[in-house]
């Protein structure tokens, strides 16, 4: 009886987790569909409806060699201080007043979804 209840622990408990993980994902995805597509493309690959009038075309989330080429540190940079804070345009603005650290530290893992790489640390 006691192994029984255990186990039943483990499944609820590994459901719960994994339900977390998967929540937190879904989470990053809504942020960039509010605040990013506009410039960077609903599917991330830097197509976004302002793009037209942009003198700098936005980073192509996608594109894994330019985004292995930034460790997870730059990025997170770029997105809470804007893009002039890792000497880039400022057409990509900082996002520090609106989201939160935990809310970037979530959009850095999409982008790293988005480019299927990772960061050259
Ligand atoms: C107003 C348009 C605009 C919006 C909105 C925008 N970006 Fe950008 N972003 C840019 C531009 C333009 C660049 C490229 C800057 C350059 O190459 O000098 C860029 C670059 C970046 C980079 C740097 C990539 C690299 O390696 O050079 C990251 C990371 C990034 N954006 C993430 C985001 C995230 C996440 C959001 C939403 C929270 C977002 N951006 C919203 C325009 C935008």
């Amino acid at each position: 009886m006691k192994v029984m209840l255990s186990r039943v622990m483990m499944v609820l408990l590994t459901c719960f987790l994994s339900s977390t993980q998967v929540l937190a994902a879904e989470k990053a995805e809504d942020l960039y569909k509010n605040y990013c597509w506009q410039c960077h493309g609903m599917t991330g690959n830097g197509n976004g409806v302002n793009v037209r009038d942009m003198s700098v075309q936005p980073r192509d989330h996608t594109d894994a060699k330019e985004m292995s080429a930034r460790s997870d540190d730059e990025i997170f940079k770029a997105i809470k201080e804007g893009g002039q804070a890792i000497s880039k345009s400022v057409l990509m603005p900082p996002w520090g007043g609106v989201l939160s650290d935990d809310e970037i530290h979530s959009l850095v893992k999409y982008l790293r979804h988005l480019c299927q790489c990772s960061g050259n640390q």
